[in-house]
């Protein structure tokens, strides 16, 4: 069962298109992503779920029931935003309820309830303080438990973390999932952040100008992007424009020779070569015991320290510039390369994506 089903779904304001036909479902217990960057309809998206935006054209269900002309009050959907929209003056305990009150739910009924989602989100102990009173974390969590109290059949979630720290956005984003996966409820969640979309989504649905660029799960969108938006979009990558040579046995990405592992049709021109970052090893030049023949020179031009990663910039002879990052695995493994070193450059034939298209 569908637990959300949007079909070729359109919004328009005057002559700016929002959303420009959007085809998108969320099965029932899936925890799907809304990822793209600024203005590409992602909020606009959530909010025609949600019943607060009505579609300009297409249809909209929830649970298999045609909903796209049912108004927000009528639809089950729990709702949590960047800026937690908490009310300021009630307690934890009375925002909790607000929902089982809009929907009539019995006063004996209302106190487990409101107990439960508390339990849920672990904030029972601080039932009876005001949100003033509340770290940004707690905050969002009292957020998660009013739209949790209403036992909605989907979770709508527009970038929930934003307004927290870093390292409080790691944490929530693992409570979050884990919840989400004991409770099974359909989720659809909105970030602009590729590293929340990869690390909590069943799928991700990548959006670019109010259009799906492409939908997969997380590994699909990162090894196996569909367009040059997609590769660029998540991650690192270098991308080369190259044509086949050598009767359809080598591609010439721009000077950079590489085997023609995709079998490319012989003569093909034009077609963009996806190397990621990581799967790029370079050693100080000469350092290396044995060289293979597809092995490359370049010297490195930059160099920039990133905690966990050092990300290098390498002209490669007669061919392209490539960012490098290595893994910083403790000082001792760490190569020390410097601006103007020369280098032996290495990759496995598998690091070698051909984008289709
Ligand atoms: N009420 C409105 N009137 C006119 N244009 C609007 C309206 N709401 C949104 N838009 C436009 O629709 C497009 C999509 O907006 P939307 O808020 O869905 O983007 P978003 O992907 O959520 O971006 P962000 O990551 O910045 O939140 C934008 O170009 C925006 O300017
Ligand atoms: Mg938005």
């Amino acid at each position: 069962m569908s637990s959300v089903e949007l079909k070729s779904i359109v919004k328009k304001y005057g002559e700016v298109t929002a959303v420009a036909s959007i085809d998108l479902s969320v099965e029932s217990g899936e925890f799907v992503t809304l990822l793209g960057p600024s203005g590409c309809g992602k909020t606009t998206t959530l909010r025609m779920v949600a019943g607060f935006i009505r579609p300009t054209s297409g249809t909209l269900s929830i649970g298999d029931v045609d909903m796209t002309g049912v108004p927000p009050h009528q639809r089950t959907v729990g709702l949590v935003f960047q800026n937690y929209a908490l009310f300021p003056h009630m307690t934890v305990r009375k925002n909790v309820e607000f929902g089982l009150k809009m929907q009539k739910v019995l006063t004996s009924e209302r106190g487990p309830r409101v107990q439960e989602a508390l339990e849920l989100v672990q904030l029972e102990a601080l039932g009876e303080r005001m949100p003033a009173e509340l770290s940004g974390g707690q905050q969002q969590r009292v957020a998660l438990a009013r739209a949790l109290v209403i036992r909605p059949d989907v979770l709508l979630l527009d970038e929930p973390f934003g307004a927290l720290d870093k390292q409080l956005r790691d944490h929530m984003r693992v409570e979050l999932r884990e919840l989400q996966q004991k409770l099974k409820i359909s989720t659809l969640f909105v970030t602009h952040d590729q590293d929340e979309a990869l690390s909590m989504s069943d799928r991700i649905v990548v959006m670019s100008e109010g259009k799906v660029s492409q939908v997969g799960k997380p590994t699909e969108i990162y090894e196996k992007p569909q367009t040059r938006f997609v590769a660029d979009f998540i991650g690192r990558s270098n991308i080369l424009v190259g044509k086949v040579e050598s009767k359809g046995k080598t591609i010439n990405a721009e000077g950079l020779i590489l085997p023609n592992k995709g079998n490319v049709v012989a003569g093909a021109e034009g077609i963009s070569v996806m190397i990621r970052p990581e799967c790029v090893e370079i050693t100080q030049s000469g350092s290396k015991a044995t060289s293979t023949s597809a092995d490359v020179k370049g010297k490195v031009t930059a160099s920039i320290y990133l905690g966990s990663i050092v990300q290098y910039s390498v002209q490669i002879n007669k061919g392209p510039n490539l960012v490098v990052t290595q893994n910083n695995t403790g000082s001792e493994n760490l190569k020390n390369l410097t601006v103007g070193d020369d280098v032996d450059v290495s990759f496995p034939d598998s690091a070698i994506y051909i984008l289709p298209g």
